[in-house]
């Protein structure tokens, strides 16, 4: 069959990953949609079982940073568009194996850029999915897409350092990238290492809450079906060269996210909340709240359509529905994923 357009998706066996391939390959029978992803310890398998017989749908099992792969696929495949999800993610972990984090998501990128550039068939649009976190963390003030950029963590340092490659494309050759910055996603098939599924995690195996530090952290989240119709928008519509923050305004106190979880999960009355919250010591280095202004995508006709309440909902249903997700995904992939509960001991917002 011959196809109309070409995307590669980087990381796409994640969990925003597998949700923008599902939705790709569902909408877009005429798009073939390519995978590329090496299958890190939070993928499973299963996130992406509804699309893997489709005839537009192909997954290639590979690291990012492996120039002499990517160079092969762009002069093999005629890619069109390229989504670029693959990194390191976990920024507790960032701060224990930083230099993993910097080659992975610096180096990732400048070898996938770079193969991208050099490709016979020349794509028309290179969409890099960044964070927030790159603005740092702000009490009062609203980020836009023009605020300085100042990573306070590990992991956020990375994808602002991989930003500046992407945007150096753009600068220096006028090669067609994006950037969004998107808000804490969350939703069905999320990892349990961020911090709404691994509140659910230590609540269906009976365990606490565990809530780091003292300090009144928060975040704005955003489900992971309007942040998918985001990238969508920005593919059909996004002007080549810009930066597009993806947000909202559901600012959740993190003590908030999980008195409401126990609530949901447990059903317990608000005298007995407490009984299921621990108190543990703050990481290194924490940033409370990362407010955002979405204008500039607001302008191309995106809004959130999913309240907290709904999508909240939805992922507690899903967890309670699929409580052996992640477990089976650890037994069949061995000691690559091992101390899944150790994983789950400790919780910070992202
Ligand atoms: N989750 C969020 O709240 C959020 C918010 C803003 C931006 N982002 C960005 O979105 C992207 C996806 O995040 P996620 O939450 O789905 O993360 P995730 O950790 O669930 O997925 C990351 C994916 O990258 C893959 N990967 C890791 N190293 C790789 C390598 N060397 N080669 C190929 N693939 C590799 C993993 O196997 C996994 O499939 C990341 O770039 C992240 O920085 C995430």
């Amino acid at each position: 069959m011959d196809f109309s357009r070409t995307v590669l998706v980087t990381g796409g066996s994640g969990f925003i990953g597998s949700h923008l391939v599902c939705s790709l390959v569902d909408r877009h029978a005429d798009w073939r949609i390519i995978n590329l992803d090496n299958l890190d310890y939070c993928c499973s398998p299963r996130s992406l079982e509804s699309v893997e017989d489709k005839a537009n749908y192909t997954f290639i099992r590979g690291d990012v940073s492996n120039s002499r792969l990517l160079n092969h696929i762009f002069n093999t495949e005629n890619i069109d568009v390229i989504f670029h999800l693959a990194a390191k993610t976990h920024v507790e972990s960032s701060f224990e194996t930083p230099s993993t984090f910097q080659r992975v998501n610096i180096d990732g990128t400048r070898v996938l850029l770079a193969a991208a550039h050099q490709a016979r068939h020349q794509p028309q649009l290179f969409i890099y999915v960044s964070t927030d976190e790159v603005y740092g963390a702000s009490l009062d003030e609203v980020f836009d897409e023009s605020s300085p950029v100042r990573p306070s963590n590990p992991y956020s340092a990375t994808k602002a350092a991989a930003e500046y490659l992407v945007r150096s494309y753009w600068d220096k050759h006028k090669f067609p990238v994006i950037i969004t910055r998107s808000n804490n996603i969350y939703g069905p098939r999320q990892y349990t290492e961020k911090v709404i599924p691994r509140f659910l995690t230590l609540l269906q195996m009976n365990k606490k809450c565990t809530i780091q530090g003292t300090l009144p952290k928060s975040r704005h989240f955003l489900f992971v079906d309007d942040a998918i119709t985001a990238f969508l928008l920005v593919l059909e519509k996004g002007a080549v060269g810009e930066i597009y923050n993806v947000g909202t305004g559901c600012e959740i106190p993190i003590m908030q996210l999980a008195r409401e979880l126990i609530k949901m999960v447990k059903n317990v009355p608000e005298p007995e909340v407490n009984d299921w919250l621990e108190f543990v010591p703050d990481r290194p280095s924490i940033d409370l709240r990362y407010p955002i202004k979405c204008e500039k995508l607001q302008q191309l006709g995106w809004r959130a359509q999913v309240s907290w309440h709904e999508g909240i909902r939805q992922t507690v249903k899903w967890y309670r529905d699929n409580p052996n997700f992640w477990s089976d995904a650890a037994e069949d992939e061995g000691p690559i994923r091992g101390g899944l509960e150790q994983s789950t001991d400790k919780a910070a917002p992202s």
